[in-house]
């Protein structure tokens, strides 16, 4: 493995732990013995081991919490035996580490106790400079407890990227068009390039500690890079979204890139330094393979919204997912956006149990 240089001996990918597992083999453009399958959001609400664990902790309390965020990262691969674990945390999680006042409000998302409008706000960010080793501690702790738990199953690592972390922070909580992020963008493209520039730094860096740590792969969720035109997206999101993946290449971890409504940026969400790209339902997997010149291996797309539907009409969706995941040169099924909090968990497991079934 390539990566030893860089990554310590311990490290999964290197004692070969997880270097031959399903999901970093069909990462890798392979097609293992058995189809993987992982849900986003698989730690959470869905679950009520889950609920039980929170009780009484704050949402961005739990993440900085290393036994608690471990304990829940770990929840869903007991109980559904996914293929992959991803860490229990939140997109803006290193943004409260480098010192921004934001909260996670129940039910509603990201609140930033004062949004960044100005070059002034952002000078002030930029000044309270990049996101160190030490102030990652939780996370990197958090990130140990959990791989030395996982044993064969990879933990993925990930981050918010830019555009999506910089939609928050200028809008001051979730909106539906971003807006103001996207008037910034045109109006005052410095103040926008040295917001996405220091957000690509400090997301880097979150990335980068969850790799040292034991992450065996990485995704960079930029939910909200649909609402961009493609020209948008290539001229004011996908530098930074580059920037951000500095951090991490060279290191031999693949990287995952996912947004929703981004059939129109799939290649230049690719060609930011992904080597795997995340489609959601929208697209259907043997498109997303042709837009993408069928040389990339996917992730995806169950439908979220099938879950609640009967048994039959889920499997017939799954297995069309399955598919039309064969045409690409790797597949890892999961779904095309979050597990809705209101999924029956026991239909989860039950996904689980047909992908495996099905073969690859
Ligand atoms: O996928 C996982 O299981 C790992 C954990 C994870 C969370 N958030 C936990 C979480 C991951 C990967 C994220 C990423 C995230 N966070 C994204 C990108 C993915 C996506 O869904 O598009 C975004 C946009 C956020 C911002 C955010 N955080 C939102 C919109 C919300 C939901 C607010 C709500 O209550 O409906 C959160 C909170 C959040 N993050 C929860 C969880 C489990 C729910 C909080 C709770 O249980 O109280």
């Amino acid at each position: 493995h390539n990566c030893a240089v860089i990554l310590p001996q311990s490290h999964p990918l290197v004692d070969g732990r997880t270097s031959g597992s399903p999901v970093v083999r069909a990462f890798s453009g392979h097609r293992p013995e058995r189809l993987p399958v992982w849900f986003m959001r698989q730690a959470g609400r869905s679950l009520p081991e889950y609920r039980a664990a929170r009780e009484g902790t704050g949402m961005l309390e739990a993440c900085l919490r290393p036994e608690l965020a471990s304990e829940i990262t770990l929840q869903p691969v007991r109980r559904h035996g996914v293929d992959a674990a991803i860490f229990f945390s939140d997109i803006v999680v290193p943004l409260r580490l480098a010192g921004v006042d934001v909260d996670i409000e129940p039910g509603v998302g990201p609140v930033l106790g004062a949004p960044v409008r100005t070059a002034d706000d952002v000078a002030r960010l930029v000044e309270a400079g990049p996101l160190t080793p030490e102030l990652l501690a939780p996370i990197t702790d958090g990130v140990a407890l959990t791989v030395a738990e996982l044993g064969t199953t990879p933990l993925l690592g990930f981050a918010g990227a830019p555009f999506t972390l910089a939609a928050y922070l200028v809008e001051g909580r979730p909106s539906r068009d971003h807006l103001a992020a996207r008037t910034l963008m045109h109006a005052d493209p410095k103040t926008w390039r040295a917001l996405t520039e220091w957000t690509a730094d400090v997301t880097g860096a979150f990335l980068r500690a969850q790799v040292d740590a034991g992450a065996s792969a990485v995704q960079l969720f930029d939910s909200w890079a649909g609402s961009l035109s493609r020209a948008d997206y290539v001229r004011h999101a996908a530098p930074a979204s580059a920037r951000a993946l500095t951090h991490v290449t060279g290191m031999g971890v693949t990287v995952v890139h996912f947004g929703t409504g981004t059939e129109h940026l799939l290649t230049a969400m690719r060609d930011v330094g992904a080597d795997v790209v995340g489609v959601d339902h929208r697209t259907p997997l043997d498109e997303a393979n042709r837009l993408l010149g069928g040389r990339t291996p996917l992730q995806g797309n169950i439908d979220p919204a099938l879950l609640a539907a009967p048994w039959p009409v889920l499997e017939a969706h799954v297995r069309d997912v399955v598919e039309r995941g064969r045409a690409a040169p790797g597949h890892v099924v999961n779904l095309g956006h979050g597990v809705p909090p209101t999924t029956d968990p026991a239909v989860l497991t039950r996904v689980v149990e047909l992908v495996h079934g099905l073969g690859a």
